[in-house]
């Protein structure tokens, strides 16, 4: 088991390992964004290096493609690709339907065009990202910059209206400058505190003109697979409703684990 890895790391890496389960020789897969997603390239990356796995990647975001690149898996975009048979995911919250907000990396207009290209989404997660209720997480919604603060007052007083507990919304900053996502725009993060109809909510604030998308990932995602830091996991089956408990041995001396970092 692992002797190195934090608790929270051993999740996540878990995770990932148990998710390369769902990618077989030859599919076309979607790689999302963040330190868990990162697990999930490093693992395919070995699998690709060591077992000869022929996959074909689609980043959603230009860190994963550099990341992608880096640990030899072939890398196209989407529109190359055209179709892909899975995606596989962090997320910020899950609920019991499977229900997520994304975007916690800011990269969940190319996370959320991906995952639903691909015939099915996996997503990989340690148990703190599971909630019953959507929205402890602020929501993710990406802007365009022209006249961002109409859009923001647009929306606080659309949310306003709305089946949540809170209004307000900051724009997201790196340092001392706006943060700035891969397509150019801004990050407006809602503190809504609990999403009671996260449905409505993602239908009606996408209709805010100056709104791109919002970080709701509503009947998009079919398998979680949550990783504990004991090294067991749970794949948890939408469209079955099953879940499965199992436990992934590893030693953590392999090549995986040198030169970690997201
Ligand atoms: C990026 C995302 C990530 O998947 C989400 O933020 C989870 O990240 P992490 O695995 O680092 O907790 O949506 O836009």
């Amino acid at each position: 088991m692992s002797g190195r890895l934090s608790p929270i790391d051993t999740a996540k890496f878990v995770a990932a390992k148990r998710a390369c389960e769902f990618v077989e020789d030859g599919m076309r897969v979607g790689l999302g964004t963040g330190s868990t997603a990162a697990w999930l390239v490093r693992c395919l990356g070995e699998m690709v290096k060591q077992d000869g796995l022929r996959i074909t990647g689609v980043p959603t975001s230009s860190r994963t493609a550099e990341l992608a690149r880096q640990v030899g898996i072939k890398v196209v975009s989407l529109d190359e690709a055209r179709w892909l048979d899975v995606t596989i995911d962090g997320a910020d919250e899950f609920d019991d339907e499977l229900n997520l907000i994304k975007g916690g990396g800011g990269a969940l207009l190319q996370e959320k065009i991906v995952a639903t290209a691909s015939d099915r989404m996996v997503v990989i997660a340690d148990t703190s990202k599971r909630v019953q209720t959507l929205g402890a997480f602020p929501l993710p919604l990406e802007v365009v910059p022209f006249g961002w603060q109409t859009t923001k007052a647009l929306v606080e007083e659309t949310l306003a209206a709305l089946d949540v507990l809170g209004d307000t919304a900051t724009r997201r900053m790196n340092g001392d400058a706006a943060f700035v996502t891969d397509e150019g725009n801004f990050i407006l993060d809602l503190h809504l505190n609990r999403i009671g109809n996260a449905r409505q909510l993602a239908l009606v604030i996408n209709q805010i003109p100056g709104v791109v998308e919002n970080g709701l990932f509503i009947d998009i995602c079919d398998v979680v697979v949550i990783g504990h830091g004991d090294g067991r996991v749970e794949v948890k089956d939408v469209n079955t409703g099953q879940t499965q408990e199992e436990r992934i041995d590893f030693i953590d001396t392999e090549n995986l684990f040198r030169d970690m970092g997201d």
